[in-house]
């Protein structure tokens, strides 16, 4: 059976866009890949993060899993830092990796933002860290959004040289899983940014625990043009937006998006749907689809978070299954690398 791993950085404000482009996804793969999720804590502290915080968003994302579908006894949900292969084998891809591969990466322009020398190391080697919490247990597929492609192809680059540098076809190379129609979901105040977790104004994302009232507020305040709602014309021969299209209205496009992902629609469906209607009656049906989909995760996160205990002890019940998995696999890598096991 194939392998899937992914991860969710435990940085708080978990939005739309992780449940679209990620999480939903994971619900539905568990049941036909061997599926490991971890909630990426030794990533979040790339960035400072207050000790407290941290714990507490650590188990807000365990509780979005649960929350959303995923199930601990199938699936293996724990957090990084209980298993230290994954930090162990990143020391291993750090001398794997180039330099010059680390510096195309665009994540860490944007984090590290003007000031580049002001950045921790750790969020440098950042991708090396996730091509080992991948290979560290072989996996053959990662579910994730947009975003994260380039740096799934520099875990493929790191599996590539490895096994040429050792002479075996030691790692795999893993095959990103893009799906559905909202892999780049778009902030609701300019539709040329990325939803984000960090992005200061909370009306730019929905947030997986936002109730009724602050999603019908998010939405009928999310930014659209005077126009009418688009319609067929808009999608290019693959059935999909044009580019034309999305550039001239990307706040539109978003939503659309949105609401064909939260309906499990396709996009013709709901561009004939509601082709030259006004945005407000498309804006209420979305408030009411979010509400309905979201609203019961969000319900249930915070029903766990208010007693952690559960999830405390599935992510402690996760870890030993991971590290199970893990250990043996850095084993090989040791014996290959040369490093001496007495
Ligand atoms: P993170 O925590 O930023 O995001 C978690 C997942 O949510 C997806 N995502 C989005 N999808 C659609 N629209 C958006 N606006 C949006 N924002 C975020 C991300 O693509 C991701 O799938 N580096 C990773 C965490 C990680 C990881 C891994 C992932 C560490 N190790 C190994 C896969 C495999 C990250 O920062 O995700």
């Amino acid at each position: 059976m194939n392998r899937i791993f992914s991860g969710v950085q435990p940085t708080g404000n978990l939005h739309l866009g992780n449940y679209l482009g990620a999480i939903r996804n994971f619900v539905t793969l568990q049941d036909d890949y061997e599926s490991i999720f971890c909630v990426v804590d030794m990533h979040a502290i790339t960035v400072w993060q207050n000790p407290e915080e941290l714990r507490r968003h650590t188990r807000e994302v365990t509780a979005a899993y649960l929350a959303a579908g995923i199930d601990p006894t199938q699936s293996i949900i724990f957090n990084q830092s209980q298993v230290a292969a994954h930090a162990e084998l990143a020391w291993i891809f750090n001398c794997v990796a180039r330099i010059g591969w680390l510096n195309r990466m665009t994540q860490f322009k944007e984090k590290a933002g003007k000031h580049k020398e002001n950045a921790s190391a750790g969020l440098y080697v950042y991708p090396n860290l996730m091509a080992a919490d991948i290979l560290v247990y072989k996996a053959t597929h990662v579910p994730v959004g947009e975003d994260q492609k380039q740096h799934l192809e520099l875990a493929r680059d790191i599996a590539q040289k490895f096994n040429n540098d050792f002479g075996r076809d030691f790692f795999p190379l893993t095959e990103p899983l893009i799906l559905g129609s909202a892999t780049r979901v778009m902030s609701l105040r300019d539709g040329t940014r990325k939803m984000s977790k960090s992005e200061a104004s909370d009306m730019s994302r929905i947030n997986m625990t936002d109730d009724a009232d602050a999603i019908a507020q998010k939405v009928r305040k999310a930014k659209t043009d005077t126009e009418a709602m688009p319609g067929l014309e808009a999608l290019d021969d693959s059935g999909r937006v044009s580019e034309a299209a999305r550039k001239a209205r990307p706040e539109a496009f978003n939503l659309i998006g949105i609401y064909a992902a939260l309906a499990d629609q396709s996009l013709p469906d709901v561009l004939s749907e509601f082709a030259g209607q006004p945005f407000s009656g498309f804006k209420k049906a979305l408030t009411d689809l979010a509400v309905e989909k979201l609203g019961p995760i969000g319900a249930e996160m915070k029903r766990l978070m208010a007693n952690p205990d559960h999830v405390d002890a599935v992510l402690r019940d996760g870890g030993e299954r991971a590290r199970a998995l893990a250990m043996p696999i850095l084993k090989e890598v040791y014996d290959l690398v040369g490093f001496l096991r007495p």
